[in-house]
């Protein structure tokens, strides 16, 4: 047992950490706010490994781990928060640990969406990126019925990327602006940057703010490679994603937010000496 786990087992120790937490959003709330975080929620199996625990049940522990975090950006006013769950690559892993994934997507995705869970207090809208086409029919009824459900919730977005590559969202986004051009033709000239971005599974998300990977590997995996390539902060973490504690990510918003605070008080500044 880690030494924050054991913490967490003294009587009235939830309440304190509950109350520290609260204070420190506070605080938080009180500087620049990102718009849009992204997570790869990396190191399930070493985590289910170091325990002697089965791989889903690493994975279950990422859905916890996961639950914690999203709670803590949305009370600190996060809109946007984008997790990668399912890589098309992830078809290549283990028959029953693609299952357990599926299985996880499909009871978890019911579960957010019960009356006074996770969507119903935050007012999220669920969306899930990725390949639908790859999905299987029951974990597919379930999605349908989550982003069915809270479409009209317009406080905050959570996107789940289910089967997702950076890659193929940016292949589905050039296959859309042919398919919807005349005669399937399009004019190379009028191709651009915006226009790609249009089509991409993202086009209604603010700019992302911070990409973070857990675990210590440092890649992005073909997560978020056209939407990182501008103002994003990439932050790579070495923990693993079930033990990612909101603290953990208290301290990157805080860094974050003070970068931010520091570059509008030089715009500021410089607009000040322009006026002179
Ligand atoms: C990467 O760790 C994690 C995944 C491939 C799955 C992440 C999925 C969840 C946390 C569940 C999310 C569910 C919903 C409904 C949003 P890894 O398996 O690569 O672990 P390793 O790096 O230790 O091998
Ligand atoms: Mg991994």
């Amino acid at each position: 047992m880690g030494i924050t786990s054991w913490i967490r087992t003294f009587p009235l120790m939830q309440y304190f950490i509950a109350w520290a937490q609260e204070i420190f959003m506070s605080v938080l709330r009180t500087g620049p706010v990102p718009q849009h975080v992204a997570f790869v929620m990396d190191g399930n199996r070493r985590f289910a490994r170091r325990r002697k625990l089965e791989v889903k049940e690493g994975h279950s522990a990422g859905f916890e781990s996961l639950a914690r975090i999203l709670e803590m950006c949305y009370q600190v006013g996060i809109k946007t928060v984008t997790v990668y769950a399912f890589s098309i690559e992830n078809f290549k892993r283990p028959p029953v640990e693609v299952e357990a994934l599926m299985e996880i997507a499909r009871t978890k995705l019911l579960q957010i969406i019960h009356h006074g869970d996770l969507a119903d207090r935050f007012g999220i809208s669920i969306r899930v990126l990725g390949q639908r086409s790859l999905i299987p029919p029951d974990v597919l009824t379930a999605i349908d019925k989550s982003t069915e459900m809270t479409k009209d919730n317009t406080t905050a977005i959570l996107n789940i990327c289910f089967p997702y590559t950076s890659r193929d969202d940016i292949v589905t986004s050039m296959r859309e602006i042919v398919s919807l051009s005349e005669d399937h033709k399009v004019d190379p000239d009028k191709i651009d940057e915006n226009m790609i971005e249009q089509h991409m599974f993202t086009r209604d998300c603010p700019p992302l703010d911070i990409l973070v990977r857990t675990s210590g590997v440092e890649r992005l995996s073909d997560f978020m490679l056209w939407q990182s390539h501008q103002n994003c902060t990439v932050e790579f973490v070495d923990c693993l994603w079930p033990e990612f504690e909101p603290w953990r990510f208290g301290s990157i918003l805080l860094k974050w937010s003070r970068q931010k605070a520091k570059e509008y008080r030089q715009i500021e500044l410089e607009a000040e000496q322009k006026e002179l």
